[in-house]
């Protein structure tokens, strides 16, 4: 006899044990009234929520942003007034994996910040890059759908890759990237992060400002090439997790420095290309970086289910003096994620406490699944009579701008030099050196080389020499040598 009792079930009542179920003699059948064990399995079988669609695998940590410089003549937002300190949340990810795909694989990597801010919760959430795939959120699904997995097989497919990036050639800047050094970070300390899309800023005199975010990494940034992330991915598929996690844990705090760029208002119209383009990069000659303050991530998750899958950031979550922007992509998105968390995590997944805001909420959403906060008695409509209160604005909104015309569908561009490839090119030849050159063509090739057929891997040839006429006539040779 064993008279150790520990546990309780989630009724609070005692159970008698949490390791032999109950049974009718030793051999015997199981009994349908061992509700504790009963508890225990149908738990089990709910206790995990759906990945992410996109960005499933990722790592986070707590931390504070820390406003060190004056840019209070650009935005009035309170996080960036100079001296401020705000709570924080990042979670850095990779894109196409699945909750358990190995961190060194070749990808973009997710940027997500929530800030905690006395005016609500700002999110900012970018990537590693300071551009994107396509500019019509449109082709999102159609692009995350062909970085997945087949229908048939389910295996990852170059073919289809390649297939979506060839047929969209906007996405020639991102894949430089994609296929360059910063395919594959070392670690997540060592990378940087970007809004990649333009926002509005709003000072408090009202004046509008166009802005796209810079998180460079203190720590610098720094890259596996091939051969070493496919090592790693064999040996320690969660590195960036652990080492970030680890770091942080012995009191080594990853810090990156904030840096904005700013473009007046104005400058919009007469800009050279679509500054709302997210496939392009503001030359810094145009508008330097501004430094405003440094991110410190300094506190691990107490649980990781609880801080890091259950966090929900939102691109369309933005404070008074930051507006969105007309970026189309980023319209879409400012939908997209507030529904996925509502099925991924719930219809009140805002109440948890990874995603409450630190000031208080007063609003009419109630009930529904898993309601746990309420408004008590307090009336549930909007005007009312009985002394609960309710907004009511009207007029110009202090972030919004000028929009006419007719309601067209088109590939928006009405800038002198909005192209595909100029930028794309300026990467390749300009920024990257011989070096990292040459490990592009080696990564294109084998990536080629790895089950992409005709007629796509002559498009493929055809895309790279249209970026690079060099470049693409390489990784041809290369490619057919050794086929
Ligand atoms: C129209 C285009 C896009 C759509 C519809 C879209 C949609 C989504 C969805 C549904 C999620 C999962 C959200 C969740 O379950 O919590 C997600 C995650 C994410 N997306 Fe996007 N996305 C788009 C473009 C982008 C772009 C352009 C970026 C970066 C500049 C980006 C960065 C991220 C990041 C970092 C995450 C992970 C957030 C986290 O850590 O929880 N996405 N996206």
């Amino acid at each position: 006899m064993n008279d150790r009792v520990g546990t309780t079930t989630s009724a609070g009542t005692r159970s008698a044990s949490d390791v032999n179920t109950l049974t009718l003699g030793p051999n015997g059948p199981i009994m349908l009234h061992d509700v504790h064990y009963i508890e225990q399995t149908a738990h089990f079988n709910r206790e995990k929520v759906p990945e992410r669609q996109p960005h499933a695998k990722g790592a986070g940590a707590f931390g504070e942003f820390h406003t060190t410089k004056d840019v209070s003549a650009y935005t009035s937002a309170a996080l960036f007034q100079p001296g401020v300190r705000t709570e924080m949340l990042a979670r850095i990810s990779t894109v196409a994996g699945e909750a358990g795909s190995p961190d060194t694989w070749r990808d973009v990597r997710g940027f997500a910040l929530k800030f905690y801010t006395s005016e609500g919760n700002y999110d900012i959430v970018g990537n590693n890059t300071p551009v994107f795939f396509v500019r019509d959120p449109f082709k999102f699904p159609h692009f995350i759908r062909s970085q997945k997995r087949l229908p048939d097989s389910g295996l990852r497919d170059n073919h289809m890759q390649w297939d979506f990036w060839t047929s969209n050639p906007e996405s020639a800047h991102q894949v430089v990237y994609l296929m360059g050094d910063r395919g594959i970070p070392r670690s997540l300390r060592e990378l940087n992060g970007y809004s990649s899309h333009t926002y509005m800023w709003i000072n408090s005199s009202g004046e509008k400002f166009w802005v796209k975010y810079h998180f460079l990494s203190n720590q610098g940034v720094a890259c596996f090439t091939g051969e070493e992330g496919a090592r790693m991915a064999g040996t320690d598929s969660d590195h960036h997790r652990r080492d970030l996690f680890d770091a942080i844990a012995r009191g080594d705090f990853p810090v990156w420095t904030l840096h904005v760029q700013v473009m007046p208002y104005a400058d919009a119209r007469r800009y050279r290309f679509n500054p709302f383009d997210l496939t392009k990069v503001w030359s810094h000659a145009d508008y330097p970086l501004i430094e405003v303050g440094t991110m410190t991530l300094n506190r691990n998750p107490a649980n990781y289910f609880a801080d890091i899958e259950q966090a929900a950031f939102s691109p369309g979550a933005t404070v008074p003096g930051i507006g969105l922007s007309p970026d189309k992509m980023l319209l879409g998105r400012s939908f997209a994620y507030n529904d996925a968390q509502r099925n991924r995590i719930g219809t009140n997944y805002y109440q948890l406490p990874v995603n409450r805001p630190k000031v208080p909420v007063q609003s009419y959403l109630f009930d529904g699944q898993m309601a746990f906060e309420n408004s008590g008695n307090a009336l549930t409509y909007a005007p009312n009579n009985g002394g609960r209160a309710w907004s009511d604005t009207t007029g110009p909104v202090p972030d919004g701008w000028e929009a006419d015309g007719e309601m067209v569908r088109s590939a928006y561009s009405l800038h002198a030099e909005d192209d595909d490839l100029t930028q794309a090119r300026h990467l390749l030849l300009k920024v990257f050196d011989d070096a990292q050159r040459e490990r592009l063509v080696q990564t294109v090739s084998e990536a080629l080389l790895a089950g992409v057929r005709s007629p796509v891997l002559e498009k493929a040839f055809e895309f790279w020499k249209r970026i690079d006429e060099t470049t693409g006539r390489r990784i041809a040779e290369r490619v057919q040598a050794s086929r």
